[in-house]
């Protein structure tokens, strides 16, 4: 019954548990502040609900007091004047009436669509601040085209519960207790004539909504499966370029795409199905009415006038259209409930990476690092570390070395606490990174990733973002430092240059610049460069470390390069093979062992010599 494609996307997406009582619980407390507007857009509902009760009485009257009569009896001039002025009188409230409920619909869709807005609004902030708290491994195993269209799409279908349905239950529920009841009075027998069809409604209803649940769901699912795809090819566009593979990939859009079209079909048959068998059901109630009005009208001594019968006829349409609002009304919830599961699966997502109650402010570091056995793995049975120990005094500059895989940015990567060791500790200054809040660690590290990005805005912003309160000399020294400021005073506005989605305006070594120099500006007791210098050519990189190491001075400084010559200076230099540490020292110790590192120096040289 699943289209293919649909079991792959299970990382997004677990089984849905539909259940009614969780959307309650994660989307009641949003709907609190906005109990007020709920009130006031129900108030109106239910005057407006009234106001539409007048008519028919109206037309009632009118038939039986002022039409009928003058009908029955021989044309008179004061009957015609006195009958003339009942009707004006009676047009003209209805066209009061009208009004008034015009206006209080007015009053209302203002009310609730501003409430509705400021529900997205508190939703969306909401989530996006509980994924600000997720750990790495959260987006690690999700696509961000799917995280976006949960944060846009899926708050959006939440809010009809507000504009779709929010008011409307009470109100239709009341409408309808009302209308039966007004039809009761009127004719106890013709009202329950007019409730026959009610069963086969209900039963028509429970029919599509069993049905149309999952496929809306669905339907949300796969908008994020679209979103997902945009997301990444746009972000490759280049490799998708370089490697001709358009139409492949156009290909996998329009598959996309037709499975969401797919899904809209299925629930579009299902709506062309129901809806329709829905409107007739409803309809019926009327026919019936007509039926047995008039025969009812027709024998001897008829209980019911010919007003009432005319009045019935418009109450049984009453009656029936808040069942079509309330089923109406259901849709929306069954689309929002969708939506909200989607989000709901986000905020019951426990960051796993939190501060422990009574967690202490890292108190400004000395910058000791210290690993103790640590074991790390990403995946259940894929061990990435196995037993690293390791200890940076502070001051010191420690190298990584090793293969390609071999481990070595997630190992740096447990020091700012991305993940938390399988076994073992991470300590700084002595103390567990898990027992201090997690800003104020992070506050005492600056990091240069591997792979640099920048935010869109300019190269001061950009450089500025490890503490917003320096000043552009400070943001220059730092430039400076980094061998940056040659070319970004090159740069049509300097300082102030915009650089665009991911700084693609800028070479690759330039961006690494722009990085470390944010990473110097941030001033932090340990400094974490992973692969920092890769990118820019020897000669840059000879004068990066000579300023680095300056900066590096007092500092805790772990580094990562493919580059030997880059490491030779360090402090202790530990090789790493497949998550653990082979060999550890300085670089001449580590010479004249002859082991791995010696034979990666000598690989190097040969490269660069036949190079
Ligand atoms: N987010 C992740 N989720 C799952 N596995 C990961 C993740 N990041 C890395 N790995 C795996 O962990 C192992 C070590 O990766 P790591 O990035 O630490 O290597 P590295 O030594 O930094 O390599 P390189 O020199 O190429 O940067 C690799 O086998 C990699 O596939
Ligand atoms: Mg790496």
């Amino acid at each position: 019954m699943f289209g293919p494609g649909f079991f792959h996307r299970t990382g997004d997406s677990p089984a849905p548990r539909p259940s009614l009582r969780r959307l309650a619980r994660h989307f009641g407390p949003f709907f609190r502040p906005y109990r007020g507007a709920l009130a006031g857009g129900t108030l109106c509902v239910l005057i407006g609900l009234a106001l539409g009760k007048m008519p028919p009485l109206i037309t009632r009257f009118l038939v039986d007091r002022v039409l009928a009569p003058v009908a029955a009896a021989p044309w008179t001039e004061p009957l015609y004047r006195a009958s003339l002025r009942r009707l004006g009188i009676a047009v003209a409230a209805m066209l009061g009436v009208s009004l008034l409920a015009s206006w209080l619909m007015a009053v209302r869709t203002r009310v609730m669509r501003r409430a509705g807005a400021g529900l997205v609004l508190d939703i969306r902030l909401k989530v996006y601040a509980h994924l600000q708290k997720l750990s790495l491994r959260f987006y690690d195993a999700r696509r961000t085209g799917d995280i976006m269209s949960r944060i846009t799409g899926d708050v959006e279908a939440v809010e009809r519960l507000f504009t779709g349905f929010g008011d409307r239950v009470l109100t239709d529920t009341l409408n309808l207790a009302v209308t039966a009841g007004i039809l009761f009075a009127m004719n106890a027998k013709l009202a329950l004539v007019a409730l026959l069809p009610l069963p086969a409604l209900i039963a028509a209803i429970r029919w599509f909504s069993r049905r149309a649940r999952p496929l809306f769901r669905q339907v949300r699912d796969r908008m994020g499966g679209i979103h997902a795809k945009l997301q990444d090819n746009i972000s490759g566009i280049r490799v998708i370029r370089a490697f001709n593979t358009e139409e492949l990939e156009s290909e996998q859009f329009a598959r996309e795409n037709r499975e969401f079209y797919a899904t809209q079909m299925k629930e579009a048959d299902l709506s062309a199905r129901a809806f329709p068998m829905i409107r007739f059901i409803e309809g019926l109630g009327a026919i019936l009415v007509t039926a047995v009005g008039g025969w009812m009208l027709l024998r001897p001594d008829p209980e019911i006038s010919l007003g009432d019968l005319f009045a019935f006829s418009a109450f049984v349409l009453q009656l029936y259209q808040p069942i079509g609002m309330l089923f109406h009304a259901y849709t929306h919830v069954l689309q929002a409930a969708a939506g909200g599961e989607r989000i709901a699966e986000f905020l019951e997502e426990a960051p796993d990476i939190a501060d422990r109650p009574g967690a202490i402010e890292l108190p400004p570091a000395r910058g000791e690092v210290v690993f103790e056995d640590v074991s790390f793995q990403y995946q259940d049975g894929i061990p990435v570390l196995d037993r690293v120990n390791l200890r940076a005094r502070p001051g010191e500059i420690v190298a990584l070395v090793g293969h390609s895989g071999a481990g070595k940015s997630t190992l740096i990567n447990l020091i700012p606490r991305f993940y938390d060791p399988t076994a073992g500790r991470v300590l700084v200054d002595g103390h567990d990174v898990r027992d201090v809040r997690q800003d104020s660690l992070r506050r005492q590290i600056a990091i240069v990733l591997q792979d640099t990005f920048l935010f869109n805005g300019t190269v001061l912003e950009n450089i500025r973002y490890g503490r917003r309160d320096a000043t552009r000399e400070e943001v220059a020294a730092a430039a400076r430092a980094a061998f940056a400021d040659e070319f970004i005073e090159q740069l049509p506005k300097g300082y102030d240059t915009e650089i665009g989605e991911r700084g693609v305006k800028l070479s690759g070594g330039q961006k690494q610049r722009i990085a470390i120099a944010r990473a110097l500006l941030a001033d932090r007791r340990i400094l974490i460069l992973d692969e920092a210098t890769s990118m820019v050519d020897s000669r840059a990189e000879t004068m990066i470390q000579q300023a680095l190491a300056a900066l590096m001075r007092g500092r805790t400084t772990f580094v990562i390069a493919h580059r030997l010559s880059t490491v030779r200076h360090a402090d202790q230099i530990l090789v790493i093979e497949g998550g653990r540490i082979v060999e550890r020292g300085r670089h001449d110790e580590l010479l004249a062992r002859n082991g791995a590192y010696a034979a990666m120096c000598r690989e190097q040289f040969r490269d660069t010599i036949s190079a």
